[in-house]
């Protein structure tokens, strides 16, 4: 099966996001062409090492790459100013310069932690991404948003720091439990609810195919989600606009995670998923979307085995003031108005710039939340 090249394109930062089977074994190649020296610094998930890092060296060693290893512990945890302290001096210790590059390789949290090293690293340096996961190769590790979180929440501190390349190499998702695989399967339902009915449509018929990773369909969906967001990213790097679509069912989602953690208890596309459900359900509250079209994503959602309620999650109480709380940290909050993706129908959502906390606050309480 060949390999797809979706191009992401930003002028002078212009990159290429390659989507197949096999990258991993072309990863040296691929990447000699940006590199000054031949040197990188795999800044390395320590479960993907293990399991996938063999392949990733002998590439290297193949083209003639030097390449130093930096493995960081598992988790969301990692995505911290401790951790990036850690990370920064031991880039240091490596004397890396500006002519060499860095290499992402993991999921959503190695490309953000390790791509928000490379932004402030020596004041910039290159850096490819090596996406793992689902999540990651359709989402996370193309459009150079990078972050850590702080305790008052997620991806707070951060810089949009585009990679010279992403290889999403479709073999190393057999690794994936079927749990996560889920997980980044909503990120997938996404792109269709937020802008391509026909694609939801085609989701709607292939999710067990994709779910069970036959290469085919694996392949149609990471190449078909990348195409989407490049094309958004292409118009919108910075989030003024239409960017903002793909976070639909992140607001919902997000204040979930702040209220329940982030230790695994609720994976993030866990969270997405419902958030995704609770958008469309919150759009027809509003009187903005028909509800069969809200009962068919909440269909296509939990026919991937993906939670839809807040009910879907044993023993947790939510208070509605609580989750509210949450959302009024969003990034996209201002003068205590809430930011929120909302659905006009399948694949046509919009920003709702205006949207009352009492309204949210009531629409909990309808979801099952308690005041
Ligand atoms: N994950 C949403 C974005 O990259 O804009």
């Amino acid at each position: 099966m060949t390999v797809v090249t979706v191009p992401v394109g930003l002028g002078a930062r212009a990159y290429n996001v390659l989507v197949g089977p096999g990258l991993l074994d072309q990863a040296g190649e691929q990447i000699l062409p940006f590199l000054k020296s031949r040197r990188v610094a795999v800044v390395a998930d320590a479960s993907v090492q293990v399991l996938h890092g063999a392949r990733l060296a002998a590439s290297f060693a193949k083209a003639g790459i030097k390449a130093d290893v930096i493995t960081v512990p598992s988790g969301e945890a990692s995505k911290s100013f401790e951790q990036l302290a850690i990370l920064s001096d031991q880039l240091l210790a490596l004397e890396l310069d500006r002519g060499d590059l860095i290499v992402a390789f993991g999921g959503g949290v190695i490309g953000d932690l390790a791509g928000f090293a490379a932004s402030i690293y020596k004041r910039g340096i290159d850096f490819v991404q090596i996406p793992t996961t689902l999540l990651a190769q359709v989402d996370s590790s193309v459009g150079g948003k990078t972050a850590i979180d702080t305790p008052r929440g997620k991806n707070l501190i951060g810089a949009f720091h585009q990679p010279r390349l992403v290889l999403a190499d479709l073999t190393v998702l057999d690794s994936l439990s079927d749990r996560e695989m889920r997980a980044g399967f909503a990120e997938v339902l996404k792109y269709g609810l937020l802008g391509d009915a026909s694609f939801f449509e085609w989701l709607e018929v292939h999710t067990p195919a994709v779910l069970a990773r036959e290469t085919e369909a694996l392949a149609e969906a990471v190449a078909r989600c990348v195409a989407m967001k490049a094309e958004i990213v292409a118009e919108d790097e910075r989030e003024a606009g239409r960017r903002a679509l793909l976070n639909l069912g992140h607001t919902f989602g997000h204040a979930l995670e702040a209220e329940i953690g982030f230790d695994g208890a609720l994976l993030h596309g866990e969270a997405v998923a419902i958030g995704c459900a609770q958008a469309f359900r919150f759009s027809v509250s509003q009187g903005l979307c028909s509800g069969q079209d809200a009962e068919r994503a909440s269909r296509a959602i939990a026919a991937s085995g993906l939670p839809t309620d807040i009910a879907d999650l044993p023993g947790m109480p939510f208070r509605a003031e609580r989750l509210v709380h949450h959302m009024a940290q969003d990034k996209k909050a201002e003068g205590g108005r809430l930011t929120f993706i909302l659905a006009r129908a399948i694949g046509d959502a919009f920003t709702a710039k205006d949207v009352s906390s009492a309204a949210i606050h009531d629409f909990l309480l309808t979801e099952g939340a308690v005041p």
